[in-house]
């Protein structure tokens, strides 16, 4: 059943939304395909932004059991699902293959084996159907999806938060992105699973089927107190937007052997403390992501690079699902004059949609529409537009850290 959107669209005095009006003529249908990671996800969405059909085959839980995503685990299932996704979409979509405009496929970055077998099926189906294709980097995808529900003109300001990134970048059109910060080791996502993996989270049921950053969220909200553990904040001294997790993994993992220590935690046992240390880990994430935000929003400011009616924040990508942590951006977005918008969480995850949907920003800016997609365009490394870190760390732009327990309650 197709999916309405319920924003975004101003109703003109006729009735009719703008967007309908103005797509009545120009309306074009893409089928996304995503396999860059550990979810084959499939989409046809149209230019209206309505989903007509979709399909998502997560490998989410058998990645949990082998604590974390194995490539070669991941590549099996990509082959044995890809064809059922994108019959699953299509058949929901009620909309034949040799009648959407373009067939949009993600070709960088992610597991190269992996991006293969959703290239190689865009492919056969291009053959099949003789439709031109639209390759698609992940991280713009993530990086417009919120474009989907919200108005929200270029350039903005996007965060993009998940298990393999961790990104700032000006978002200046549909294919130019300034790269402000990243990640100097590991992303927040990997992190937050390492660290509910070896807090053993999996071992309470009602946290054993989620992802380790959703068990943190959940397992954070049954704190008493998220003050209970002092985290050093990552990196305050770099004034500059990159971002570094690998310190507060260590700190954690120290707090939680302590404990172990402490009560006797044997095998399986999990620590009376989890929920606070679960609540105080969450808390320091969401204070770091915070304030590189910030200085990126300081850093655009002085350079001009966004004025007033743009003075807009996306978060994405599978972070952005927490709530607490989205909401530590909301207060330096108060704090600084800006909306900030995410989009739904099965948006903020990888899935289909989004890359449909970056085919369709895309074939609107009439850029890039293929006949083939060879091996070597096809990236497991590819960087967020253009670098402007350097300039960021010019401009040493001094921010105080702000206090997010001080805003925000569990
Ligand atoms: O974007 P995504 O689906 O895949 C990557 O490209 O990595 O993100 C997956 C990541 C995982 O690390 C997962 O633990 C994290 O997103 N995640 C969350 C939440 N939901 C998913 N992290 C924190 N809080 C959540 N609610
Ligand atoms: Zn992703």
């Amino acid at each position: 059943m197709a999916f309405i959107l319920r924003k975004c669209v101003k109703i003109v005095k006729s009735g009719l939304p703008i967007r309908n009006v103005r797509d009545l003529t120009s309306r074009k249908t893409i089928l996304g395909i995503e396999t860059s990671c550990d979810d084959t996800g499939c989409a046809v969405v149209n230019s209206n932004g309505v989903i007509l059909g979709e399909s998502l085959y997560s490998q989410n839980l058998i990645h949990v059991r082998y604590g974390g995503v194995n490539p070669l685990v991941a590549y099996e299932l990509h082959r044995n699902n890809i064809e059922l996704a994108v019959k699953e979409a299509l058949d929901k979509s009620s909309i034949k293959i040799e009648n959407v405009d373009a067939i949009a496929v993600t070709t960088q970055p992610g597991m190269l084996i992996n991006l293969k077998v959703g290239v190689k099926y865009a492919k056969y189906l291009a053959k099949l159907s003789g439709k031109p294709l639209i390759p698609i980097h992940h991280m713009e995808a993530h990086a417009l999806a919120a474009r989907m529900y919200e108005e929200i003109p270029f350039p903005f300001l996007v965060l993009l938060i998940s298990g393999g990134h961790c990104l700032l970048a000006l978002v200046r059109d549909v294919d130019d992105y300034l790269l402000l910060g990243k990640s100097l080791d590991n992303p927040p996502g990997e992190i937050m699973d390492k660290v509910a993996r070896r807090m053993k989270l999996k071992n309470i049921a009602e946290y054993s089927k989620v992802a380790g950053g959703r068990a943190i969220e959940l397992a954070a909200l049954k704190a008493k107190d998220m003050n209970s553990f002092e985290f050093p904040l990552p990196i305050v001294k770099s004034r500059d937007c990159n971002f570094s997790f690998s310190g507060l993994k260590d700190s954690v993992i120290r707090k939680l052997l302590k404990k172990e220590s402490e009560h006797g935690v044997m095998g399986d046992e999990i620590i009376p403390e989890v929920h606070e240390l679960c609540a105080s880990f969450q808390c320091a994430i969401a204070e770091h992501l915070a304030h590189r935000t910030e200085r990126a929003v300081v850093f655009c400011e002085q350079k001009k690079l966004i004025t007033e009616p743009n003075r807009n924040i996306v978060v994405s990508g599978g972070v952005a699902c927490n709530n607490f942590i989205f909401k530590a951006i909301e207060v330096i977005g108060t704090k600084m004059g800006y909306n900030v918008f995410r989009p739904p969480p099965k948006l903020c995850t990888d899935n289909g949609i989004m890359i449909a949907w970056n085919g369709i920003e895309k074939l609107k800016k009439k850029s890039i529409l293929v006949t083939n997609i060879d091996d070597k365009d096809i990236h497991p490394v590819a960087p967020l537009g253009k670098s402007y870190i350097d300039e960021v760390v010019k401009s040493n732009i001094p921010v105080k850290v702000t206090r997010i327990n001080k805003y925000l309650k569990l």
